[in-house]
């Protein structure tokens, strides 16, 4: 096996549909801002973990609701050293969703860990009914996805954690302001997740991650664990990693949160007009939303969809980036071999895997785009 780095390809097959998921441009249209001040960081030199990593991490803690956040290199190792912080390692299990990104596996893998999968429900999240059957005496941590940023439910995964004596990853790699009861995503666990990579809804130049937590210990730990364990110049602590949030991705990452709230609120607008739009047509099927307790915000906005394969080649074919998110669960992934899974084992994952599609709602996706999306939608169908 060769393996080739397939993302140029990846990027510029859909570069030119005209209803885009890629809106990076858009985001970024104020580039020359954002120059300016990488420019001092460039005339101070303050490469790595510089004083905009700290601000910005005190920002972002704010605006999740958590005592502390710890800027990182990604959202997988945010996952990763979160296991690590927590002990998790060879002989444990970390009960997830197979309905997921792969990193959030990777992390439970790389962390020495066996990932243990429970079944999603109607709304992509992990069944949080079915978590206690999968518990076994090595299970050590839950870890929920939030995925598309629907947060999962978490009273009833805290309730379990608790009775078990289990810890808590939140995956929330997709949940930037997403809140149950006014609560932010990410702040129920010992620790929750973030990734800032390019298409996330709060996203850097490059790779990103940041970790939340209410803990000052767990804090401690992995401000020590991202930066080779050292206290100082001269003392290390513990020999650890090196998954340092860059001071420039900070300036960048902290420049764009000035716009979380118009990012999401349009986010939440489009989806909202998409679902109203698409209710009355019978093949589409919407996943529970629960509005007004539970605030979800549409990093991904999929429905499932009758003839799904068809339908995508039509929309892609009228100038929409219709995409599958994603098209085989994790439990049936090569990679997932030695677990032993079969195809059947986590029927609703695999039918939703089979039937569901996105559709941009990003910011720069108007009216006039969404209108066009729900009529296109309604033609194939006719
Ligand atoms: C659900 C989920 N978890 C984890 C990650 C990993 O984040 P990153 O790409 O920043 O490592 C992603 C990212 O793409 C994701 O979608």
């Amino acid at each position: 096996m060769s393996v080739k780095n397939f993302l140029p390809d990846q990027y510029e097959a859909t570069a030119e549909l005209e209803i885009n998921h890629n809106y990076l441009q858009g985001q970024f249209s104020d580039f020359q801002d954002i120059l300016q001040k990488i420019g001092g960081v460039v005339q101070k030199g303050d490469f790595t973990l510089g004083r905009a990593v700290g601000e910005f991490e005190d920002r972002y803690a704010a605006v999740i609701g958590t005592k502390h956040a710890i800027g990182l290199g990604s959202g997988t190792d945010a996952l990763f050293l979160s296991l690590k912080a927590l002990g998790v390692g060879p002989g444990d299990e970390v009960i997830t969703t197979p309905f997921t990104f792969y990193a959030t596996i990777g992390a439970i893998v790389t962390a020495g860990a066996k990932p243990v999968f429970v079944d999603t429900g109607e709304d992509y999240n992990i069944d949080s009914l079915k978590i206690e059957e999968a518990i076994t005496d090595k299970t050590k941590v839950i870890l929920p996805v939030h995925w598309s940023g629907k947060p999962c439910e978490m009273s009833l995964i805290g309730e379990i954690a608790k009775k078990h004596n289990l810890k808590i990853v939140e995956d929330a790699c997709h949940a930037i302001g997403a809140s149950i009861d006014n609560k932010g995503a990410g702040s129920f666990g010992d620790f929750g997740c973030f990734s800032m990579h390019p298409l996330k809804n709060l996203n850097v130049w490059g790779d990103g991650g940041i970790a939340c937590t209410n803990s000052d210990e767990l804090a401690d730990k992995l401000r020590l664990m991202r930066n080779h364990g050292l206290v100082g110049r001269d003392h290390c602590e513990m020999f650890a990693y090196n998954s340092r949030l860059d001071t420039i991705q900070a300036v960048i990452a902290d420049h764009l949160l000035n716009k979380i709230e118009h990012i999401t609120e349009s986010r939440i607008e489009n989806a909202s007009r998409l679902d109203e739009g698409l209710s009355k047509i019978k093949e589409v099927t919407i996943p529970p939303r629960e509005k007004g307790r539970i605030k979800q915000v549409y990093h991904i906005y999929s429905l499932l969809f009758e003839r799904r394969d068809e339908l995508q080649e039509y929309l892609i074919n009228h100038g929409v980036d219709a995409k599958i998110h994603y098209p085989i669960p994790m439990h049936l992934q090569a990679a997932a071999k030695e677990y032993g899974y079969l195809n059947g084992d986590f029927p609703i994952s695999e039918a939703t895997a089979n039937t569901t599609l996105s559709l941009p709602v990003h910011e720069f996706i108007g009216e006039e785009h969404v209108e066009k999306m729900i009529s296109l939608i309604q033609r194939f169908y006719e």
